[in-house]
């Protein structure tokens, strides 16, 4: 059955290049072969709900580094003519989750634990997000099968072509492995299980497995994964580590539906994602900020200005977000508050840096595997939508049987308010490990829309930079009045507020450089500022589409 649907839908041709111009309907995946499965979908009549969610299960089989069914994520949905929903199939601490598994016998955090093998494992959202989002919002039309089809077809003979962010997943794998550092028996299992050292050397990497799970998806429905024999392999998995992830808490994940954060800016309607994502307050707090010093539609960029305005909404973030309490939400209304904005400004030079004790005394989590599509469909209906595994492989752990990656976004909670997390920084009390809570995410997807119409689908993957690179990214597009494709090329900048540095990309302007060092930035240069897929809607309906050329994905539309 799930063959005639794979044959049935055929495969279409990803753009040639990592942009594209199409008329009808587009896909934005970081992988090329997922953005053709979301487009194979939309041919078949699938909307933009049902085309993200054949682009996520694909990229479950190509990105097994970022994203997949071990993992959760974020999903904002704009439906012409009626509400927008935002849904949170994040990953959730385990009920018998405690502080204390973090300790060693002197009470000491031991950070390593949650950050690799059995304890750094949440509870994975991404099979019911998706099951829950093609049930509710998908067309009707395709059934789960036929939605997964192009999936399934691309796990082929059970090995995926190695492209370049994947070798450099692989090479970070191995380099750790040889490295010199203390790798956990989970972890030499996964290195084990995924093939020799001499592996990256070849072309293709194994998803030994993965076929046989999709296909049980497929047929048999979510409640294979978190109540049949897939959950009886993830607890046994993580119980042999010393993991205390139960049956109980696979069936009793829920998927969270709410309405999407909402704001304007520069004269456009916004939908974002609300906590347990800081993206959205963020996002949303940087714009207020950039207006009220002054910047217009039509205007280019300040950069000192811009590295301002993230520090200070990067330390809002730390200081007031977490999973959802009405002191978080709370203080997410107040981050979008234009007295906020005014407040904020006023504490800006437009001549000088302020030092990180300007904006207080905590700091926030940076990190390494996710992936963002966006999708819009023929009807005006799009789709933002960032899953992750966290970092590059998760946890490192992976469900043998099954072929999919377990995370590690446990790591993304914060211990207490003291411990570094993997980057040697520190977050809020509000984000403290609880059982059953979601810890805070910097995934940032995001819609904005012109008179209630589509005019951007945007997001990426990159830890923190992530909201930097959305926000730039839109700002090139609204306020500048870029295409998405210079837009998404323009080397960018990140400020998280502390460490008190400004990361830039390579090849920025050295008149711009020479500038922020004078006005006391302290500069350091990173290849990878996030990864960005975005597609725009032009006023007479044209959509363009561009996949960061950084990461290899290419856009799929007609
Ligand atoms: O939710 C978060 O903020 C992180 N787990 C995202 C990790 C990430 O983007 C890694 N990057 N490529």
């Amino acid at each position: 059955m799930l063959s005639v649907a794979v044959t049935g839908c055929g495969m279409p041709a990803a753009a040639p290049s990592w942009h594209h111009q199409a008329r009808h309907h587009m896909v934005a995946a970081d992988h090329p072969d997922a953005s053709r499965a979301g487009l194979a979908i939309l041919r078949r009549g699938g909307n933009a709900v049902d085309a993200a969610v054949a682009t996520s299960f694909a990229l479950a089989v190509v990105r097994p580094e970022s994203c997949g069914l071990g993992g959760g994520g974020f999903m904002v949905i704009h439906r012409p003519g009626t509400d927008p929903v935002a849904l949170d199939y994040r990953e959730q601490a385990p009920a018998a989750s405690n502080i204390n598994l973090y300790r060693d016998e002197n009470g000491e955090f031991v950070p390593e634990r949650i950050r690799r093998g059995a304890l750094a494992v949440g509870i994975p959202g991404t099979v019911r997000g998706l099951c829950y989002a093609h049930k509710k919002y998908g067309s009707g039309k395709l059934t789960l099968a036929e939605v997964v089809g192009p999936a399934f077809h691309l796990t082929g003979n059970g090995t995926i072509p190695i492209d370049e962010h994947l070798r450099l997943a692989l090479c970070g794998l191995y380099a750790d492995k040889v490295g010199g550092h203390a790798v956990p028996e989970t972890e030499q299992a996964f290195v084990r299980q995924i093939g020799s050292y001499a592996h990256i050397n070849e072309h293709y990497y194994r998803i030994t497995n993965l076929k046989r799970t999709l296909y049980a998806i497929a047929l048999e429905g979510e409640d294979y994964f978190y109540e049949g024999p897939i959950a009886d392999d993830i607890v046994a998995t993580l119980k042999q580590f010393g993991g205390v992830m139960t049956h109980a808490d696979l069936a009793n994940y829920e998927v969270r539906e709410f309405t999407p954060l909402k704001f304007d800016a520069f004269g456009y309607q916004c939908l974002a994602m609300p906590p347990p994502s800081s993206g959205g307050a963020v996002i949303g707090e940087a714009f207020n900020l950039l207006s009220a010093l002054g910047v217009q539609p039509g205007q280019s960029i300040d950069k000192h200005l811009l590295a301002e305005t993230l520090k200070a909404a990067f330390a809002d973030r730390a200081h007031f977000l977490g999973d959802r309490s009405p002191a978080v939400l709370h203080d997410v209304q107040r981050m979008l508050d234009a007295e906020r904005a005014t407040e904020l400004a006023r504490r800006i030079n437009r001549d000088r840096a302020s030092t990180t004790s300007t904006w207080g005394n905590i700091a926030i989590s940076d990190d390494g595997g996710t992936s963002h599509l966006s999708v819009i469909d023929r009807n005006g209906m799009a789709v933002a939508c960032t899953e992750s595994v966290n970092l590059e492989f998760g946890s490192r752990m992976r469900v043998a049987g099954w072929g999919f990656v377990l995370n590690n976004t446990l790591d993304d909670f914060a211990l207490d308010a003291t411990t570094p997390n993997a980057f040697g920084l520190r977050q809020s009390e509000r984000n403290l490990l609880r059982p059953g809570a979601r810890p805070l995410s910097s995934m940032s997807p995001l819609i904005v829309l012109k008179d209630g119409k589509v005019r951007l689908v945007a997001g990426a993957s990159g830890g923190p930079r992530i909201i930097s690179s959305t926000v730039q990214t839109a700002l090139n597009v609204l306020v500048v009045g870029q295409s998405v494709r210079a837009a998404v090329a323009a080397p960018r900048l990140h400020h998280q507020w502390l460490p008190e540095k400004l990361y830039v990309q390579p090849f920025q302007d050295v008149e711009l450089l020479n500038e922020l060092r004078r006005k006391g930035h302290t500069l350091q240069t990173r290849r990878d500022i996030g990864h960005v897929q975005a597609i725009e809607r032009l006023p007479d309906g044209t959509l363009r589409a561009a996949c960061d050329p950084l990461k290899g994905g290419r856009p799929a539309g007609d």
